[in-house]
């Protein structure tokens, strides 16, 4: 495995998949009585030129200007095609593919690739349009859990990931799942002084799924504000430190383990996004595999 330490955080995101769905294979290699899924619910177009309205610029306009894009790349193959790429690794292949996007054009692209790079697999692979949020709830509930089992990979941009999906993966007691929270769009939402308009409140209700953020995050402010007697005020007690805690424990409730956490940060360190596993398999075999898998492979992102 590469090193994580010289690269951008997407691409040491993608790494870090990759590499957990390699050692997911070989660990799944003899286990026939299971169909193996992998589902992308934020696709993507499968390559991306990073330099052109790519993914990687949206993703960081989304939390910052135009300095925090300097360490982006050229070129970059994204979390779709590198599940394909396991397919010649020579171990136990996928058995199915699911690919969403919300972006016709996107899953377009994507499809075009696979048409190209991976004829041989186009059968197993289903391009889904739509929101991964009603998508995957149907496809959780038409899958019989007694016989397959599924690697997840919910990679959104932002806040898109409810927290109804969440709870619906880990209810299968057979996916284990990738989730990039977003640190930086989470921070960008709660105000200092916890004036938080309603719509934006509603978004971290159905991110974290309890209204539990608003004591955890805020404490009443010793200073009441000057100009409105009545009304309380508060302050931001929200380090990264404790956002990646709480989420971490959010999944503990759904969720039979959770992984580490890697911290992912831009050129300038700011913390952009969390990334960690939730095992939704209670076995305890299961459970033991994944996280000395996923816990390796976090230690490398958060090193400097
Ligand atoms: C961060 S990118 C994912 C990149 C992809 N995983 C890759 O490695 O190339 C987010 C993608 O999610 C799509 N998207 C945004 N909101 C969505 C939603 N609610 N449901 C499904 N896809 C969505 C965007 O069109 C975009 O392609």
């Amino acid at each position: 495995m590469r090193k994580f330490g010289s690269r951008t955080w997407s691409e040491s995101k993608l790494d870090c998949v990759e590499e957990y769905a390699r050692a997911y294979l070989r660990v799944m290699q003899n286990q026939n009585w299971c169909r193996l899924d992998y589902v992308d619910a934020f696709a993507g177009r499968g390559k991306q030129t990073l330099k052109s309205g790519s993914i990687l610029s949206e993703a960081e306009e989304f939390f910052g200007g135009p300095s925090e894009r300097e360490d982006t790349e050229d070129f970059l193959i994204g979390s779709a095609l590198r599940a394909l790429r396991t397919e010649k690794d020579g171990i136990r292949c996928f058995d199915r593919y699911l690919f969403v996007d919300t972006d016709k054009t996107c899953l377009e692209q994507l499809e075009t690739h696979v048409r190209q790079e991976y004829q041989y697999a186009n059968h197993k692979v289903n391009f889904i349009c739509g929101n991964a949020n009603s998508k995957l709830r149907e496809y959780v509930r038409g899958i019989d859990w007694e016989k397959t089992r599924a690697l997840v990979f919910l990679d959104p941009y932002g806040l898109e990931v409810g927290w109804n999906l969440i709870k619906e993966l880990a209810d299968t007691r057979a996916c284990d799942v990738w989730y990039l929270f977003p640190l930086g769009g989470v921070t960008r939402l709660m105000a200092n002084d916890g004036q938080i308009p309603d719509a934006w409140a509603t978004r971290l209700d159905q991110l974290f799924g309890t209204g539990g953020w608003r004591q955890e995050f805020y404490r009443p402010s010793a200073q009441r504000s000057l100009f409105s007697e009545d009304k309380a005020t508060f302050l931001k007690d929200a380090p990264t430190k404790r956002i990646v805690e709480y989420i971490r424990d959010r999944l503990a409730t759904v969720f039979a383990a959770v992984s580490d956490i890697g911290v992912l940060r831009n050129s300038k360190g700011a913390p952009l996004f969390a990334l960690l596993l939730g095992v939704s398999n209670p076995s305890r075999a299961a459970t033991e595999k994944a996280l000395r898998i996923a816990n390796h492979l976090v230690k490398g992102l958060n090193q400097p």
